[in-house]
C-alpha cells in the first residue's frame, strides 16, 4: 500500500467511527492473572506520584447500549451480553485485587467512565463498585461515576452513593432531539435528567455535572442558551461543555459556540473553570458548587500528569510519557509487543494531544531515541504528501481538518496492528 493510500484507509476508518483517538490500556493476561508487565507499571507509577503527590485511579466501562453516538472518540462495543458484562466485571475485581496487593497509600480521585458504566443494572454495578468502598480517598478527593440519562435511573444513583461516590457525570449532549438524532445518539427527556438530578442533590453528592458537546449538526444559537437555561432547570452544579474532536466544522464554529455559552453562563453567574485543555473540555460551576475539591475533570487527561493507574480494558494507565493500547481480544498480545511498537504508539497519543506537534528534544531525553530516526520512513512520506512541517527542534503536523488530523496521527501505528484489528493494509 502506498503513503497515500495508507492515509486514505486510516481516514475511511476514522470516518466511519471504526477507528477512534489512539486508546490507551493497561491489560491483562488471558489467564486472568494482571501481566508482570502491569504490575511493573504500576509500581513505577508509584514512584512518579511520589514525586508529584496525588494518584487517580481510573475504571473503564467499554460498553453501551444500543447504539455508538457517531461523535464519540472512547472505546466502547455495543455488541455484548449479560456473559460478558459479568466477565467484565470480575475481571475489574481481579485488576483492582492485584493493585490492592500492591498499595495502600489513600488516592486522589476515583473515577468510573467509558463507555456507559449504566448499562450495569443498578444491583449489578453495585456488586462492581462496592469493593472499591474500601479505597481511601484524599478528603479532598472525588468519586465520580459516568452514566448516560438513557440508562441511568435513581436507582443507579442509589447505588453508587452506598458505595461512597461523591459525583455523578450525566451525559446529556443536547436537548434537542433533532440533533441527537443526527448524531446517532438516544433522547433524553429534561424531566428525567431533572429527576436524576435533584436525586442525586438529595444525596448531597459534591457534585452533579452535565455534559454537552459543541459542534454538532443543527445547532443554532437559541440551542446554546437553551442548553444552558437547561442545565439550571435541572438543578446541575456544573455542566462541561466539549468541542467535538474529530468535528469537520471549523474551529471558529466551536469558538462561536463556546462563546454563546459562555456568555449565557455569565448571565447566571456561573463561573468558568479550567477543563482539560487536550480534551477541549470547559467546565462551568454554579455558584453553589464547591471549589475546593481535587479535580479529575475528565478520563482523557492523564497523558500529561503520570498519575493514573487505569483499570480495565482501554482505561488510561501509566508509565511516564507511554500509555498503553489493546482491545477486549488482544490485551495480551499488545503487552507483547515491541518496544519499537508502544514507542508508535506513543508517538500518536502525543501528537494527538499536544496539538500535532512533538518536541524532539523531550522526545528523545524521555524515550531514549531520536524521533527522525525511528519514524524516518513515516515522515517522509508524510513530507511527500506535504502534511509535515519541521526544524531543529519541532515536528508539526499540517492537516487541513481534524479527520486528517486524527487518520495522519494513526500514521504512525504499526501497519500490522491496523491489518489485525480492522482487517485493511
Ligand atoms: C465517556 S463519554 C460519555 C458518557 C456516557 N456514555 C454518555 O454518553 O452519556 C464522556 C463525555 O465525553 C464527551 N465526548 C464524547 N465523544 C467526544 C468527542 N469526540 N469529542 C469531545 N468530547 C467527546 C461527551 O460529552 C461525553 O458525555
Ligand atoms: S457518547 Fe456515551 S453513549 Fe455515546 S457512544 Fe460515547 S460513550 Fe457511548
Amino acid at each position: 500500500m502506498t503513503a497515500f493510500e495508507r492515509l486514505a484507509v486510516y481516514r475511511r476508518l476514522v470516518e466511519s467511527n471504526k477507528a477512534c483517538v489512539p486508546p490507551f490500556s493497561f491489560g491483562e493476561c488471558k489467564d486472568g492473572r494482571v501481566c508482570d508487565e502491569v504490575l511493573e507499571g504500576w509500581k513505577h507509577a508509584r514512584e512518579a506520584t511520589r514525586l508529584r503527590g496525588g494518584r487517580s485511579i481510573y475504571v473503564h466501562v467499554p460498553f453501551c447500549r444500543e447504539r455508538r453516538c457517531s461523535f464519540c472518540m472512547y472505546s466502547s462495543s455495543v455488541d455484548y451480553n449479560e456473559i460478558d458484562l459479568k466477565r467484565y466485571r470480575d475481571r475489574i475485581l481481579r485488576e483492582f485485587g492485584a493493585w490492592q496487593e500492591m498499595f495502600s497509600e489513600p488516592i486522589r480521585n476515583f473515577y468510573v467512565g467509558g463507555g456507559t458504566p449504566s448499562v450495569y443494572s443498578a444491583s449489578q454495578l453495585a456488586v462492581l463498585l462496592s469493593p472499591f468502598s474500601r479505597l481511601e480517598v484524599e478528603p479532598l478527593g472525588e468519586r465520580t461515576c459516568e452514566m448516560s440519562p438513557s440508562t441511568a435511573t435513581t436507582d443507579h444513583i442509589a447505588a453508587i452513593a452506598k458505595c461512597g461516590f461523591n459525583r455523578i457525570s450525566l451525559g446529556v449532549q443536547s436537548f434537542d432531539p433533532k440533533v441527537t438524532r443526527a448524531v446517532n445518539r438516544e433522547f433524553s427527556e429534561k424531566a428525567h435528567v431533572r429527576q436524576l438530578c435533584e436525586y442525586a442533590r438529595a444525596l448531597s453528592f459534591v457534585d452533579v455535572n452535565l455534559d454537552f458537546m459543541l459542534g454538532l449538526p443543527f445547532v443554532a444559537e437559541d440551542n446554546l442558551r437553551d442548553a444552558v437555561q437547561a442545565v439550571r432547570e435541572c438543578g446541575a452544579l456544573s455542566a462541561s461543555f466539549y468541542y467535538w474532536r474529530q468535528a469537520t466544522v471549523p474551529r471558529r464554529r466551536l469558538e462561536w459556540e463556546l462563546a454563546i455559552v459562555c456568555d449565557e453562563m455569565d448571565k447566571c453567574g456561573w463561573e468558568f473553570v479550567s477543563g482539560a485543555q487536550n480534551t477541549e473540555h470547559h467546565l462551568f460551576f454554579s455558584p453553589e458548587r464547591r471549589k475546593d475539591t481535587f479535580r479529575f475533570v475528565t478520563s482523557s487527561n492523564c497523558i500529561d500528569n503520570e498519575q493514573v493507574i487505569g483499570l480495565g480494558t482501554h482505561a488510561h494507565g501509566f508509565r511516564p510519557s507511554i500509555s498503553y493500547s489493546c482491545d477486549s481480544e488482544n490485551t495480551y498480545k499488545m503487552w507483547c509487543m515491541s518496544q519499537e511498537m508502544q514507542l508508535k504508539m506513543a508517538a500518536a497519543n502525543i501528537l494527538y494531544h499536544h496539538d500535532n506537534v512533538i518536541d524532539k528534544r523531550s522526545f528523545a531525553s524521555a524515550f531514549g531515541l531520536e524521533f527522525s530516526d525511528l519514524f524516518r520512513d513515516e515522515i517522509s512520506a508524510l513530507h511527500g504528501m506535504n502534511m509535515v512541517e519541521e526544524d531543529e527542534t519541532e515536528f508539526r503536523l499540517v492537516c487541513k481538518d481534524n479527520i486528517e488530523s486524527i487518520a495522519a496521527q494513526k500514521f504512525f501505528w504499526d501497519a500490522s496492528y491496523l491489518k489485525r484489528q480492522y482487517g485493511v493494509g
